[in-house]
């Protein structure tokens, strides 16, 4: 039977929309990554003063400039052929702020340069191990995400915890499992300096960043090291212990979760911040940004993950066996809360009574 014209037709419109968004996400980070944007911001310009404004060659960014206009992104005036950014678009194409999607955009290209690598998963098995990723944390998602610490961890994340911020201010032993760069980590430790904080994660360039940033940010109540969280085992128990975007890249995330029990005091407090899927995939159809995060899944916490021997869990894993895994792990009580950011939820976990 032939296909429903109509139904053809509009989903040629749908994959047009795509390729174009694709092009464009391309062209926003060239933009981010230039300057582009941050110049455009400062007023109407031509392609000639624009390109003078970022210091980079005319017809390239003519060019770009195009594109951006077509694309709805910038706006152009034929009367004097000057190109405007309208404020409303600026307010999410600059600055350092987690609102600007250019660092996003950016990563893209980080995520797009393994692909061959990801491809041959397919056929032949196997993951991508993480140095493959170039600058995966220097730049991209992870300069998201050190914004995101910057205006929300303290009060827009560990402000809706109850009790949590008094703790930190009377003095508790935290502990950051998977702390990456460790921005996370020496925020807290300015915020709260009655408490300490050890950052943990098992990659050392990471770490040497992270204890770069405690050392410039004068904080003596920060501390980090190379380690594997599937081996934690620490003298002494934790009052705290948080993983931000962290459980779901784990090779054995249910060897993670239940070490994380076992490392904490009994009225310990676990604070997993994660991302805010359900676990069924016809759950998710209306989330907007369920397409992006499997695909951000797909092409790296899946293949890092497998990469190590793991399973690949990914970022989908979802609320459900998110909490299932937390109950096998041993906590029983666990409460589950909104973020600012809608793609991710906080589970804040208690540990069972020993
Ligand atoms: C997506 S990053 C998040 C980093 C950081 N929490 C942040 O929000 O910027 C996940 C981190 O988990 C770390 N990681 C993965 N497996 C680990 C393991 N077995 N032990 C410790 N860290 C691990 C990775 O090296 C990476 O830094």
């Amino acid at each position: 039977m032939d296909p429903d014209p109509d139904r053809t037709r509009a989903f040629g419109e749908q994959l047009l929309g795509m390729l174009t968004g694709g092009m464009l996400t391309m062209l926003i980070g060239i933009g981010h990554r230039t300057g582009l944007f941050e110049a455009a911001a400062r007023g109407p310009a031509t392609s000639s003063e624009l390109a003078e404004r970022a210091g980079l060659h005319e017809r390239y960014v003519r060019e770009w400039l195009g594109a951006m206009v077509t694309g709805g992104i910038m706006e152009y005036d034929p009367a004097d052929g000057r190109h405007t950014l309208p404020a409303a678009h600026a307010a999410l194409l600059t600055g350092a702020t987690s609102r600007n999607v250019g660092p996003t955009a950016s990563s893209l290209r980080t995520l797009g340069s393994v692909l061959p690598q990801v491809e041959r998963c397919f056929t032949e098995g196997g993951g991508v191990p993480i140095a493959e990723y170039a600058a995966v944390s220097a730049g991209g998602l992870g300069e998201t995400w050190r914004h995101i610490y910057d205006e929300h961890l303290v009060d827009g994340f560990l402000g809706r915890v109850p009790g949590l911020h008094e703790r930190l201010r009377a003095g508790v032993r935290v502990l950051d499992l998977g702390c990456g760069t460790g921005h996370a980590v020496n925020v807290m430790a300015r915020a709260f300096p009655e408490s300490t904080f050890d950052g943990l994660d098992i990659a050392t360039d990471a770490i040497a960043d992270a204890e770069a940033e405690r050392a410039a940010m004068h904080l003596p109540n920060a501390a980090f090291a190379v380690a594997d969280a599937a081996a934690l085992a620490p003298e002494r128990p934790y009052d705290v212990i948080t993983a931000f975007d962290a459980i779901h890249d784990q090779a054995a995330p249910e060897v993670v979760l239940r070490r994380i029990h076992d490392a904490l005091d009994p009225d310990g407090l676990f604070v997993m911040i994660d991302t805010n899927f359900a676990t069924r995939l016809e759950d998710n159809l209306a989330d907007p940004y369920a397409p992006l995060s499997f695909g951000i899944s797909l092409l790296f916490c899946v293949p890092t993950s497998i990469a190590t021997g793991g399973s690949g869990l990914g970022a989908m894993w979802g609320r459900e066996q998110a909490r299932r895994m937390l109950a096998d792990a041993g906590f029983t009580d666990v409460q589950v809360f909104d973020t600012p950011r809608p793609q991710n939820c906080m589970y804040v976990c208690r540990a069972e009574q020993r």
